[in-house]
């Protein structure tokens, strides 16, 4: 039976050193312990391994509840959790670049944290397993697990908001994190917002482009969605059915001696806007002196992070400004805010939910904000409830589903200042009818059903076997090419270079052939009734620098030219072609390169390039589009073909194009099977070519591009493997 792993830093219990298990806080921990899901847990216990006593005994507690510590030592933990997580990727991912520490003795002990959480997520799982990883400390654990040997769905949430590809970029392994997540089968975010900056994100850093759902690699398929995270729905329903629940609202209700209680929780996190708050709580009190003794504020802060000198400084802040608050309005035997500076279980949480007559959340920025949600679950309707109405920041991913709060900009304190006021006056009526617009939904999408919602996609994800790549005709094929040669029949191959043998990178100079790659070709080239021709946009000079075995047949410029197996020199594939038309396009391609920075031309003898690879990649993309649009009109008339390959616009002659050049060579090697390879839009002229019905051609689409004349698939690595099969074959791969 398949299992689910969930993996994360922060685990929703940490046990005590005499055993005791204690519920930690966050929204990740509180939403995960709720959702009620069957898995296998792997998570950091919260105490460095200097701190464990007795490691036996730690791992039995956690395995009783089917957790499998990942456990670290301080200088990990310094450098992983409370340096590179928490004060360079947390403030990144909020948009508070200023507040963002760039220590790079950090990023090494991430990644060594994120390799001990393979090593135990690794011994865990089975083929087949799917493993949920949670969070911004383990960005590159997707990519980890995807390079071991075994065949797992691999899936990552964030639970904190992705943001705009500009601030993004100012993370030093910005490469490295991207690159990490598209080691995943699924990838969830809360709203579509973040969704949006990181597609935005891998295409602008990684060069990478992605559609709505999905990004389509070579070997695999990284699907994208939206999954708002719900609260424990289930945990404050039992909580507030509890025993002594009446007794902890009784004494609450006692306390507040008939004052109307505005209630705030969160932990003591900048991205949380305390100080914003206080300052509005300030204004309200200075301007409603008749409200003062009527009102408390109750401020729950849990303690976060205290290792972090951002949190540290927050803290103290926030301690002097409550106290100067307290100090200017308070009065004898009242203080209107009251400041928590600690944990709250659950049971007690939903109390003072119910009673609250305001709950103020009002982040600067916030993934989702569980507390809202939970604050609005607790409202029950029926007798001697309290009815409470949420203040809630628009920059919190809740305000998408909770449209009926008063909705507010936390850094307009003034605005927030009259949220308070009307939320002082609010009539019963209209609080019942607004908790009522919002809580049937919330209960619908709780965090079970979040749960549940993500791992049916998750387990929708198709796995992949690590041979993937070899479709599964390519032995066969292999057998078919050995029989028929060993028949002392012609076979041959037409191989595109970029692209198809060779990546692309930035620079099409640089894209050099691997070491492996000549040889390769060379012994495969002198294999008797073989022939193989590279069939390459590239000039001749480049072809014959790279590939100066005379027994390969080289075909550039798109089948312009060729130099023949065993013969000296190039001739012309078609004999004269006019290019008179180069003079009528060549100002309009011209003009593409002015209006697109980092664009350029390449002309060659049949046809000129516009390359826009280092051009800003959705610029580039609609320039090209409408550079493509004016071409149709200026070319009508001309003997010229224009295509959009992979970066480029090309305007080429119109006899001159890759599979006339493959049709001729067919005629002159009538092979028995010959098979073409390439990964462009050029290459679809080969692919596309009308043959008779003898010759079994075999075409094969390098790469994951939907529409293609191919009739099979692979990707580089796929394509090599039959290559290196083919020569053990016939030439026992030595020179
Ligand atoms: N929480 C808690 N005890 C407290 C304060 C908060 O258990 O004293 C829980 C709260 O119920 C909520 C979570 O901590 O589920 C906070 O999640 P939220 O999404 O609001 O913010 P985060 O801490 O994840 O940024
Ligand atoms: C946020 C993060 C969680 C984290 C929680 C508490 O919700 O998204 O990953 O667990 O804060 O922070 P802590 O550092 O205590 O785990």
């Amino acid at each position: 039976m398949n299992r689910t792993l969930l993996v994360s830093n922060r685990l929703p219990i940490r046990i005590e050193e005499d055993g005791s298990t204690v519920r930690t806080t966050g929204g990740l921990a509180s939403a995960l312990a709720g959702a009620g899901i069957d898995a296998q847990w792997v998570g950091w216990p919260g105490i460095p391994a200097e701190e464990v006593t007795d490691e036996a005994k730690l791992r039995a507690s956690l395995a009783e509840v089917d957790v499998a510590p990942v456990i670290l030592d301080e200088e990990t933990i310094d450098g992983y959790y409370h340096g590179y997580a928490n004060s360079t990727v947390w403030p990144i991912l909020h948009y508070m670049l200023e507040r963002a520490r760039f220590d790079p003795a950090w990023y090494p002990f991430y990644r060594r944290a994120n390799e001990a959480f393979a090593e135990t997520v690794l011994a865990e799982v089975e083929n087949g397993d799917s493993v949920w990883i949670h969070d911004y400390h383990l960005f590159l654990l997707p990519e980890l697990l995807r390079q071991s040997d075994k065949q797992l769905r691999i899936a990552f949430f964030l639970h904190t908001p992705f943001p705009s590809s500009e601030i993004f970029r100012a993370l030093p392994e910005r490469h490295a994190i991207l690159r990490g997540l598209l080691g995943c089968d699924l990838i969830g975010f809360h709203t579509y917002n973040y969704l949006r900056h990181f597609r935005s994100a891998i295409l602008r850093v990684l060069g990478v482009e992605s559609e709505v759902e999905s990004i389509r690699r070579e070997q695999r398929d990284v699907s994208l969605g939206v999954y708002p995270i719900g609260h424990d729905a289930k945990g404050f329903g039992e909580a507030l059915q509890s025993a002594s629940i009446h007794e902890t609202l009784e004494k609450h209700q006692q306390e507040l001696a008939g004052k109307q209680l505005f209630l705030s929780v969160e932990r003591l996190d900048y991205t949380k806007g305390i100080p914003q708050k206080l300052e509005a709580i300030r204004l309200f009190l200075s301007e409603h002196p008749e409200e003062r003794s009527r009102v408390v504020f109750v401020i729950i802060a849990v303690p976060s992070r205290g290792d972090v000198d951002e949190y540290r400084q927050l803290t103290e802040d926030v301690q002097r400004e409550v106290g100067a608050i307290n100090g200017a309005y308070g009065g004898v035997g009242h203080a209107p805010v009251q400041f928590l500076h600690r944990s709250f279980p659950q049971p007690e949480l939903a109390a003072l939910y119910a009673l609250a007559d305001a709950c103020l959340v009002t982040p600067l920025v916030d993934g989702m904000n569980l507390v809202a949600k939970e604050f609005i679950d607790c409202k029950h309707e029926g007798e001697g409830a309290r009815p409470g109405v949420l203040v809630l920041s628009e920059f919190a991913g809740a305000a998408q589903e909770l449209s009926h709060a008063l909705l507010v900009n936390p850094y307009d304190v003034v605005e927030t200042a009259r949220a308070l006021k009307e939320a002082f006056v609010m009539s019963a009526d209209e609080k019942w009818e607004r908790t009522r617009a919002m809580r049937a939904r919330l209960q619908r999408t709780d965090s079970a059903a979040w749960a549940t919602t993500f791992l049916g996609d998750l387990k929708r994800q198709p796995l992949i076997s690590e041979d993937a790549n070899d479709s599964p005709q390519f032995p066969r094929l292999t057998d078919r090419f050995t029989s028929i040669i060993a028949s002392r029949k012609p076979t041959a191959l037409f191989l595109d270079y970029d692209g198809t043998l060779r990546e692309f990178v930035a620079k099409p100079e640089d894209a050099v052939p691997d070491p492996d790659l000549c040889p390769l070709l060379t012994r495969l080239s002198s294999v008797p009734y073989l022939h193989i021709a590279l069939v390459s946009g590239r000039p001749l000079d480049f072809l014959e620098a790279h590939f100066p075995e005379k027994h390969i047949t080289l075909v550039a410029e798109h089948g312009y030219r060729w130099r023949r197996a065993d013969a000296d020199g190039w001739d012309l594939v078609h004999g004269h072609i006019d290019t008179d038309w180069k003079d009528e396009v060549m100002p309009l391609l011209e003009q593409s390169v002015d209006l697109t920075p980092g664009s350029h031309l390449e002309e060659k003898q049949s046809s000129i390039v516009w390359h826009y690879r280092r051009a800003d990649p959705e610029f580039g993309l609609w320039r090209a589009h409408g550079l493509l649009s004016e071409l149709t009109d200026v070319t009508a008339s001309l003997p010229v073909a224009v295509h959009h390959g992979k970066k480029i616009v090309e305007v080429a002659s119109q006899l001159v194009n890759k599979g006339q050049a493959v049709k001729a060579l067919l005629n002159d090697w009538a092979p028995a099977i010959a098979l073409a390879a390439g990964d462009d839009q050029t290459d679809e002229t080969m692919f596309a070519l009308d043959l008779p019905e003898h010759v079994e051609y075999v075409t094969v689409k390098v790469g994951t591009d939907l529409a293609t004349h191919a009739d099979r698939r692979t990707d580089i690595n796929g394509l090599r493997r039959f290559l290196v099969g083919l020569d053990e074959r016939l030439t026992g791969g030595k020179d």
